[in-house]
């Protein structure tokens, strides 16, 4: 089973990208054919500063490889590494109707607003599409807000298929239903664009003082708490262990905890949790050739696959193809 997905590069990872998504790509590479590349094609369409894409990109990948994926087990690369993925892009264009792209959210939710938007936009599955089709996935691991993209996927694969006979696999979706809750320092989901997000590798400080910021009720120190009611108590159960987490559980119940403290306690399991993988984020990073190299060879792995499915797609359709 090929199991592959993609992840854009347009901000540095939160906790909530971790327990929603990071840490999920990671358990598939044991027992899955996993493909795990950094969208950098796609981020071109918010991202519109050079030095930044680099940087975020670079970030991206070390996070990864720093949080435990493993370069020998799962291939790691960047999207633009692969340039057979734009030239397939082109041949599902001619089979996509407009009325699939016109319904998609990201595009529809802009135009919606009244904010201008481009064709790179507007065609953004089709590029989707063919990251997925070109490398005969089967399974894509994704968020709920991306089965839309997917189902898109297969109406473009299943009208090529007919159109040319069968080239494509028809890839399903996996949603990570985030088995629990992840909210940000605000209540609300952890998510970039409510500016509520702790970061997985900020400098031990400004974590603390976010976490310091997770906002709480009002109820003094001595008062019993619910810790099923509070922000500070659901991050705490990201990170303990059952009996830690009863322990916890027990503290907020029985009064006398004040929040700062509960807050501390996360502070200082999420350190803990996150130590190893920081520690490996500075080695690497002071090691910029070894980074590369590791996403060339994932690149030339992802390559001589796109290459043979690129193929098959442009014979069947009448175009010269190599082999
Ligand atoms: N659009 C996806 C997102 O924003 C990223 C992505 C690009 C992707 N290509 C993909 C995900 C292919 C899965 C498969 O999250």
């Amino acid at each position: 089973m090929r199991v592959l997905s993609g992840i854009q590069p347009t901000g540095r990872f939160h906790w909530g990208n971790y327990f929603g998504a990071i840490r999920q790509y990671i358990s598939l590479q044991d027992n899955e054919q996993a493909f795990y590349f950094i969208a950098d094609l796609h981020a071109l369409t918010t991202i519109r500063d050079a030095e930044q894409l680099r940087a975020l990109t670079r970030d991206a990948a070390l996070d990864l490889l720093a949080l435990g994926l493993d370069p020998e087990q799962a291939t790691l690369f960047r999207q633009s590494d692969v340039p057979e993925v734009t030239e397939l892009t082109w041949l599902l264009m001619t089979v996509t109707n407009l009325s699939w792209l016109e319904k998609c959210h990201a595009y529809k939710d802009k135009r919606a607003r009244g904010v201008a938007s481009d064709a790179g936009l507007f065609t953004y599955p089709v590029l989707m599409a063919s990251d997925i089709l070109i490398y005969d996935s089967d399974i894509v691991p994704v968020g709920v807000d991306q089965v839309q993209h997917i189902e898109v996927t297969r109406d473009i694969a299943e009208r090529f298929n007919a159109t040319y006979g069968e080239v494509f696999v028809l890839p399903e979706a996996r949603v990570m239903e985030s088995t629990s809750k992840v909210p940000g320092t605000d209540g609300e989901k952890m998510s970039k664009s409510y500016g509520n997000v702790i970061e997985l590798f900020e400098p031990p400080k400004r974590i603390r003082k976010k976490v310091m910021s997770i906002k709480t009720d009002s109820t003094p120190v001595e008062d019993p708490k619910d810790p099923d009611s509070c922000s500070v108590f659901d991050l705490y159960k990201l990170f303990a262990d059952a009996t830690e987490q009863q322990a916890m559980a027990d503290r907020y119940r029985a009064g006398g905890l004040g929040y700062g403290d509960a807050k501390q306690a996360l502070f200082e399991l999420a350190q803990e949790h996150f130590a190893e993988a920081a520690a490996r984020r500075e080695e690497m990073a002071a090691d910029e050739s070894r980074l590369e190299s590791i996403l060339m060879a994932g690149a030339e792995r992802a390559r001589t696959k796109a290459a043979e499915v690129l193929n098959r797609a442009k014979r069947a359709c009448g175009l010269s193809a190599v082999v």
